[in-house]
Order: C-alpha cells, then structure tokens, then sequence
C-alpha cells in the first residue's frame, strides 16, 4: 500500500468493483469528460478493463484509493501507457462526488509521483484534462505539474468540442511534499 497525507493507494478488491460502478462510471457526464471516448452502460460483474484490473497489463498499474484515517474507498487512481524505454507514463484519477473539494486529489497526485518516479524509476509524468477542469488542473500544479499545451477542440465531450490541456512533471524538478 503506498500513503500520503490523506489519502492511501491499495490493490484493487473484488468488494470495490460495484461501488466503482456505480459511484462514478453510471454518472454519465463525469465518465464522458474523464475516458475519452462514448459513454457505455456496464452491467455489475462486467470484466471492463475500467474496473477489474489485468495483472499481466504491464502498460497500466491501477489503484482504488481510500482514505487513510478508516480506509473507506473513495475513488481510483493509476498510471497508463507506461513507457519503460522513454521512462514516462500517464496520470488518471477520479474521486466520487462525495470526496471532491477535500485536498484528497492534491495527495493522490503526489502518491501517484511517488510511485512513477521513485518506485519505477520515471522520468517524465504526464496528464491531460479537460480545460475547464479547475479542480485537476490545480491538484497537477500544486504538486509542479506545468501546462505544456491546449489540444484545441480534440475531446467530444456531451455535445460539444472542448480543449484538452496537457500538464508536464520532470523527476529533475519534482520536489515532493512541495505544494506550492
Ligand atoms: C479532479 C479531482 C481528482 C480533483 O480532486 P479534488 O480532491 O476534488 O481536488 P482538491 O480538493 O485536492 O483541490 C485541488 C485544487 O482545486 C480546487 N478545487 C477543487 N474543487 C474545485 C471546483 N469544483 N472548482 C474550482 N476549483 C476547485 C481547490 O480549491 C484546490 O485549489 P488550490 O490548490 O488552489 O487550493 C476530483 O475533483 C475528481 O475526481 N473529479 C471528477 C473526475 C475527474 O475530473 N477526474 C480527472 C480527469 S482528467
């Protein structure tokens, strides 16, 4: 299990996977500006790569994150497209509605950096948000992400076209425990 402040990041548990489901893939609006792609009703017991994690996957480590006072699930968090020749990887998360606006998402970060950079040996974290996502995009910067560009018009999201903001972190810059 790894642990920051607040928060802790653990294995996957066959017990989460209804919770998940329901809490934040059936919330159609949250699940469509998060995946990247249309929306599809998944039935309980649904083997979706979203929920049951493949242990021989090696491009992708997910995680269901809880609290670290009582251990109550709140969300899940991982790295995805993980590069081991460039040393680099993705960023993703979601909290349920219940846990947003807490500081738990600025801890998942850094747990999240800890793990690419000291436990992988990455060189390079990366995340993309939607440009109106104020809440990712602070959660990124507080730990030292920077904006290193605007995808214009490159996510379908609900109707519309939006921006798409990429963030950088290099392992040279991070300064963990830093949130400034
Ligand atoms: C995005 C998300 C992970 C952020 O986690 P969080 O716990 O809500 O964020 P925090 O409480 O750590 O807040 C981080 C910063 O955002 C600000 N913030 C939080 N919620 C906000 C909101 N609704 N509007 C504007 N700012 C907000 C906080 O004030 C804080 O700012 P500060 O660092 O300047 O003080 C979480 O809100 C979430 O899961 N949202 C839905 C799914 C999602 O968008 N996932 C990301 C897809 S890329």
């Amino acid at each position: 299990m790894l642990k920051g402040t607040r928060v802790a990041l653990r294995a996957r548990h066959e017990d989460d996977l209804p919770i998940l489901l329901t809490e934040l893939h059936d919330d159609v609006v949250n699940s469509s500006r998060s995946e990247g792609g249309p929306w599809r009703p998944l039935s309980p017991g649904s083997k979706d790569p979203r929920l049951v994690v493949d242990d021989q996957e090696r491009s992708r480590v997910q995680f269901s994150v809880v609290e670290l006072a009582g251990g109550t699930l709140i969300g899940t968090a991982g790295l995805w497209g993980i590069d081991d020749h460039n040393r680099c990887a993705h960023i993703g998360l979601g909290l349920f509605p219940s846990a947003r606006g807490k500081g738990y998402g600025t801890d998942v970060v850094a747990v999240l950096c800890h793990y690419g950079f000291v436990v992988r040996n990455l060189q390079r974290m990366q995340i993309e948000t939607l440009s109106d996502n104020t809440a990712m995009l602070r959660s990124a910067e507080r730990n030292g992400f920077v904006r290193e560009g605007v995808l214009r018009s490159s996510s379908w999201v609900m109707g519309a076209f939006m921006d798409e903001v990429v963030l950088g972190l290099l392992v040279r810059d991070w300064r963990p425990g830093a949130k400034g």
